[in-house]
């Protein structure tokens, strides 16, 4: 058998046009939803992050507030730009770009924003509403990873679901949305016994490792629907290509449907920060969230 491939970058690019359409909606009545990224240093990768998430905002229509703080900066000046943020009515949404210098305390700082613009969902009182099922903004990566398991499978009920990893990011939320979507549930680990059992049982498998090809063939039940999460910079012959958790050419023979890296999983989690903001704004305007896009 050969999977069917899940298109993640299509897919964003439809939830993208549909988040623009909402936000046009919302600002005629007033309202255009703001994000604020809060960058502190000057690490590369953050900063392509950073900007591409400052282009696809304004690209939705929605208005992109850039703080970008030196790598010195005294976390008591974060602490006090987010109080600022956390009162101004045009940012509905606030992420402070992860990894931090070392003086600061991630746990503090992320602590610090109001949790109802917390579009990371990496608050403990996000955490905690999703985990007793009240709407809660949901960490963007797994959020995608639901959006295109809903899309490709429509009901989620019954089903075994496997999760490989177990972040706070990632792993721990991703275990929850299928919770709550009725799956039943298994968070693997690398501490796991026979993690290979275990993954076949998986009708849907989430690998979320951060370990290049660690899922292979003789871990995935044939028919399964594979979501690799892993986006893994490997060199080879002096080359660096960007790799998944899953060895793509073996299990997209087994499986039902699998996501690729790139083009898979990754395009979601722009767009669902999106969703997050516009989700975010409607709330905080008293609208109901847009259907699909929020939890
Ligand atoms: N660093 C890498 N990815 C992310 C993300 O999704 N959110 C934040 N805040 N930092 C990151």
């Amino acid at each position: 058998m050969t999977a069917a491939i899940i298109d993640g970058k299509g897919f964003a690019a439809g939830l993208r046009a549909r988040i623009a359409g909402q936000v046009a909606a919302l600002a005629a009545r007033g309202v255009v939803p703001g994000l604020a990224v809060v960058l502190v240093g000057a690490d590369p990768a953050s900063q392509v992050y950073v900007r591409n998430k400052g282009i696809q905002t304004r690209e939705a229509g929605m208005a992109s507030f850039e703080h970008l703080l030196p790598a010195d900066t005294a976390e008591a000046d974060l602490l006090a730009l987010i109080a600022r943020l956390n009162a101004d009515p045009a940012v509905h949404g606030i992420l402070v770009q992860l990894p931090l210098p070392p003086q600061m305390d991630a746990a503090r700082v992320i602590g610090a924003i109001d949790p109802a613009k917390d579009v990371d969902g990496f608050h403990v009182t996000n955490a905690g509403r999703l985990a007793v099922g009240l709407p809660a903004m949901v960490p963007c990566t797994p959020l995608g990873c639901l959006m295109l398991l809903k899309d490709r499978l429509g009901s989620l009920s019954g089903l075994e679901a496997v999760v490989v990893g177990r972040s706070n990011i990632v792993g721990k939320p991703m275990a929850q949305l299928l919770l709550a979507a009725d799956c039943t549930v298994t968070v693997a680990h690398s501490r796991s016994r026979d993690l290979a059992a275990i993954c076949r049982r998986a009708d849907i498998l989430v690998a979320a490792v951060g370990r290049p090809g660690m899922i292979t063939a003789d871990m995935v039940k044939p028919g399964a629907t594979v979501i690799d999460v892993g986006i893994n910079r490997v060199k080879t012959e002096g080359r660096t290509r960007l790799v998944g958790d899953v060895d793509f050419a073996g299990v997209a023979q087994v499986a039902g449907a699998i996501t690729p890296v790139p083009g898979g999983v990754g395009p979601m989690t722009i767009a669902c920060l999106l969703a997050n903001t516009l989700t975010a704004a409607c709330r905080a305007n008293g609208l109901p969230p847009p259907e699909g896009m929020a939890v």
